[in-house]
């Protein structure tokens, strides 16, 4: 489709009416009022794409693939594809930072509108996790893959095994082993994990998220990003979350989880964001010392991000605009 067709169908807000009756039949009326109030405004805003961190590139890859009419799920791959292809970004996909042994261990996850997920963790060698979630999710009787297994699968399905640790991140490692302090550093994610949020022109919503997690870790550590609920949420009926920041802080929260059911209640995007981060503000005494941050999308197509410090950005691609925006924090340093 030409971009000014697309852009025109998603300023309209196209929806067959067939589509609309056929979500009705079979609703009481009030059921039905609320489902055709919420068919009614969910596609002003539609298509639209948010992600974490300044990833123009990866958001108007995923805007091209709406545009060539794939569906939200394959934006998403798309478009966090390409962070994971590019050698230079050190936290997603070839040349992220190593676990302390050298080793790159990448997470990564995705869910469609029907709430499916899929996820690959701690695998080595395969440059685009991302794609490999959505064949564990579409071609396997599982939902999770982790280690040499999810790799093994990856070769199965035609990826190839390449080396992920670039010069750069090699000479990282080699400088951080003369000290060996671990300590998760803020923003050190900056263009890091890719959460990345989808809603194709018919108001469908996918997500994924990719990260090699964080610099440094334990050998075999997983964050949230490829965790369902923490590093992301899907619910179509709803909206979507995605994380970024310091895992294991959106994990015993389950950050993302918890930021769709705020949404279900009423809340707002940024809203949402917000209370999810002051619950972890609220819960840990050491939130000075790392970033945590939540980009949501309702299914209004309204966006909202929330994080805890200055330094986290996100970038939107909607009515044809791409662009960064710096979100509201919390920051009591
Ligand atoms: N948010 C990425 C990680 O903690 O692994």
């Amino acid at each position: 489709m030409k971009r000014r067709k697309f852009i025109q169908n998603a300023a309209l807000g196209t929806v067959g009416a067939s589509t609309l009756a056929s979500a009705l039949v079979a609703c009481s009326d009030t059921e039905k009022k609320t489902k055709a109030a919420a068919i009614d405004t969910q596609n002003k805003n539609a298509p639209v794409v948010i992600a974490t961190w300044d990833v123009k590139d990866a958001t108007a890859a995923a805007w091209q693939s709406l545009e060539k009419g794939n569906s939200a799920l394959q934006a998403v791959i798309d478009g966090c594809g390409v962070e994971e292809a590019n050698a230079d970004g050190q936290s997603v996909g070839i040349g992220g930072l190593p676990d302390r042994d050298g080793r790159v261990t990448l997470d990564a996850c995705v869910m469609n509108e029907h709430g499916d997920y899929g996820a690959v963790l701690c695998m080595e060698n395969i440059k685009h996790p991302i794609a490999v979630a959505k064949m564990v999710m579409e071609d396997t009787p599982h939902v999770i893959l982790a280690g040499v297994g999810a790799e093994q699968f990856a070769v199965s399905k035609g990826f190839k095994r390449e080396n992920l640790l670039t010069e750069a991140s090699k000479s990282g490692w080699e400088e951080w082993k003369k000290t060996a302090q671990y300590e998760p550093i803020i923003n050190i994610e900056n263009h890091d994990t890719i959460g990345m949020l989808v809603m194709d022109k018919n108001g469908t919503i996918s997500g994924g998220c990719t990260t090699s997690g964080l610099a440094f870790k334990m050998a075999g550590r997983v964050g949230d990003s490829a965790v369902i609920g923490s590093g992301l949420f899907v619910d179509n009926e709803i909206g979507a979350c995605t994380a970024t920041g310091l895992g294991e802080e959106v994990l015993k929260t389950v950050g993302s989880y918890l930021v769709v059911e705020l949404m279900r209640q009423g809340k707002s995007p940024d809203q949402a964001c917000k209370e999810a981060v002051m619950r972890i503000v609220n819960k840990s005494k050491n939130y000075k010392n790392f970033q945590v941050g939540y980009i949501a999308l309702n299914k209004k197509g309204e966006t909202g991000s929330y994080s805890i410090h200055d330094g986290f950005v996100t970038t939107t691609y909607k009515n044809g605009i791409n662009e960064t925006k710096k979100p509201e924090y919390f920051d009591k340093l």
